[in-house]
This record gives C-alpha cells, sequence and structure tokens, in this order.
C-alpha cells in the first residue's frame, strides 16, 4: 500500500476536529435537540428554554447549523429528521448516553502523553466511575449494542440451544436480543451489583423477565454458578490483562454443558497489532482507562481459548461500523 502524503491542511483539519467534537457533545449535553424536537424555533426561544446566554446559544447554533446537525430558515433553527431520530431524547432511538459517555473520555484523552509515559490510567475505569459516569457507559453500551444486535445476532445460530450466559453483559441488551432471535432460550446477565438497576430496566422494557435473569457476580474474583450451553463474552476482555483473560475464559468455559459454545465478541486487532484503526485507537483508550487492558488481536485471543481447550475456533465474518468482530468456538 502507497505510504500517505499529509498536507499541512489535512494534519490541522485532524488536528482540529476535536472542535467539532465539543460542539456536539455540548449541544447533546444541554440536551439542545430535544428543546427543538419537531419545533422550528428562534435563538431567542431556544436560549428561553435552555437558560442560557443569547451570545452563547447563537453560536453554538450557527456552528451546528454549518455542521448539518441543524437547518436554519429565515432565522429559525429546526432538526433534521435524523437528529430528531438519534439525537432526541423524546426518541427510542435517543444515542445520547454513549455520546455523553464519549464526553466524559475527553479530559482523560487530553492526558494521553502522560498515560504513554507512566504506562498507568488518568481515570477510573468506566464500570466503577461515578452514578452520572456509569450511567451514560452502561446506557451507552446499551446504544452501541442497540445499533450492532440486529447486524450481529441473526450470525449465530441458537435456535438448538437452551441457556446463554451473558458475561459482564450490562444491560443486557444482547442476551434480549438472542432470546428474541431464539424462543426457546433462556439467558442469563452476569456483572457486577451495581449493574442490576440497568439490565433489569431494560430486560423488563423489552418483556423478557421470565427468561432473562441478573446475576451479582465479579468475574475475576467470584465463581460462575450454573450450566450453561453458550457463553457469550462481549466487550469485557479489553478492559483485563492476560493472565485475567485467560481466567475468565476459564471460568466461562468450566460453566459450559459438553458440546457447548463460546463466542467472543471485540474490537480484534490484526496480528501485527497496528489496525484496524478503531481497536488501535481504542487500545489506546483502554491504556488511559484501566490498568492493563488492551485491545487483543485474533490470535492472542484464539490462543487464549485454546489454552482452556476451546477448539474449532473460527472468526465469523461481520462488517461493523465500529470494527468489533467475533471469535467462535466448541468445547
Ligand atoms: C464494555 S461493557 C460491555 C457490556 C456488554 N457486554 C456489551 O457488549 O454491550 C463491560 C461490562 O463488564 C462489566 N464488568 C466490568 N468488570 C466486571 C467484573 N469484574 N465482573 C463482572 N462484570 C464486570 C461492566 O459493568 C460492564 O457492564
Amino acid at each position: 500500500m502507497a505510504t500517505r502524503q499529509w498536507s499541512p491542511g489535512d494534519l490541522l483539519e485532524l488536528s482540529g476536529y476535536f472542535w467539532k467534537t465539543g460542539a456536539l457533545h455540548a449541544a447533546v449535553k444541554l440536551d439542545l435537540f430535544t428543546v427543538i424536537g419537531n419545533g422550528y424555533l428562534t435563538s431567542n426561544e431556544i436560549s428561553r428554554r435552555l437558560k442560557a446566554t443569547q451570545r452563547g446559544v447563537e453560536r453554538l447554533l450557527n456552528a451546528l447549523v454549518a455542521m448539518e446537525l441543524l437547518v436554519k430558515t429565515d432565522g429559525k433553527y429546526a432538526n433534521p429528521s435524523s437528529c430528531q431520530t438519534f439525537l432526541s431524547k423524546d426518541s427510542s432511538k435517543y444515542i445520547g448516553h454513549i455520546i455523553m459517555h464519549h464526553h466524559h473520555l475527553v479530559e482523560s484523552w487530553s492526558q494521553l502523553d502522560q498515560a504513554v509515559l507512566s504506562g498507568g490510567p488518568v481515570r477510573t475505569r468506566s464500570s466503577t466511575s461515578k452514578e452520572e459516569w456509569r450511567e451514560s457507559f452502561l446506557m451507552g453500551m446499551f446504544n452501541l449494542a442497540m445499533g450492532l444486535a440486529p447486524q450481529l445476532v441473526p450470525l449465530i445460530d441458537l435456535s438448538s440451544r437452551k441457556h446463554l450466559l451473558d458475561l459482564g453483559g450490562g444491560p443486557g441488551t444482547y442476551a434480549i436480543h438472542f432470546c428474541q432471535n431464539n424462543p426457546r432460550l433462556r439467558a442469563t446477565v452476569y456483572d457486577l451489583p451495581t449493574t442490576r438497576p440497568f439490565a433489569e430496566k431494560t430486560i423488563k422494557q423489552f418483556n423478557l423477565v421470565d427468561r432473562i435473569k441478573f446475576v451479582d457476580g465479579n468475574y475475576i474474583t467470584d465463581p460462575i454458578e450454573g450450566q450453561y450451553d453458550v457463553a457469550w463474552l462481549s466487550h469485557i476482555l479489553h478492559g483485563e490483562q492476560p493472565q485475567d483473560c485467560r481466567l475468565i475464559i476459564q471460568k466461562a468455559v468450566d460453566a459450559l454443558r459438553p458440546q457447548g459454545i463460546i463466542i467472543i465478541h471485540e474490537f480484534i486487532l490484526k496480528n501485527s497489532m497496528d489496525g484496524p484503526i478503531f481497536p488501535a485507537l481504542f487500545s489506546l483508550n483502554m491504556l488511559l482507562g484501566t490498568e492493563a487492558g488492551q485491545a487483543y488481536s485474533e490470535q492472542q485471543l484464539t490462543d487464549m481459548l485454546a489454552a482452556a481447550g476451546i477448539k474449532n475456533i473460527r472468526r465469523i465474518p461481520a462488517q461493523t461500523p465500529n470494527e468489533s468482530g467475533l471469535l467462535l468456538g466448541e468445547n
């Protein structure tokens, strides 16, 4: 592949991209898209509803128009239909939780140089951070999984399976989609006790209380009780060091019945560790937020599964917007 040649303009565009990020984050944090809703409002009216200054609001509104996140006609502002769908809290497709989670990461990313020097984190782990941040982390996971699950879940045939373990399942989004797609399947979401209210609320919202239960546990320090024929490990290994990943995988495998399957859903790096771009950047995000987490390569994950006695390990082809991938194996 030809080496990319960068112009000063390209470099400055990349360097200044966070201005656009900042404008989007501020608008979501102020709940601007919900305030505008399906209305057609002047900056004066929007300032009044936001209890904010006209000076600040008008500038933000005009920048958002320039970014095509709002439209302006005759001095009035409106949401494009896509922004109303994804950025208004009144929509069931609202993805503001994950945007707020990204916003909470900004401060740590501005200290990346320090993390590189020290090799250690500069922020608290999202799963144990303060309540408001944890809510946007967990419901952000819900936002992401709601987008991906309809694409990933049909790739895995669980029609003959009875009980799925969703380890570190967060709000249970994947357990929900697997149960919806496989009417005979039950699921157990295993996660930290602080995740319980989010998972229970989500499971109830999808009317699956009779088929999905939540179990409190710490997959590093606690046992995994029960017997399953599917273990689903989605985006949990990247938070842990290799020896803890092996421990978690071994516990999941030990909880599988014979002929069980284990599926890892992760941001999987090439074996050379230098791409695809999202997993490579995500590994930096784990440097910033965990003691020893990282994105792993397909070879590293395969070796971890093999060490736990898993056979017939294979990659399930999947093309996802955030470059996540699936590895499946049998015991
Ligand atoms: C990145 S989220 C992934 C959630 C979900 N699996 C998904 O893919 O949408 C990681 C999850 O692991 C949980 N978690 C982190 N450390 C844990 C531990 N030691 N024991 C159990 N769950 C843990 C977090 O609470 C969070 O729900």
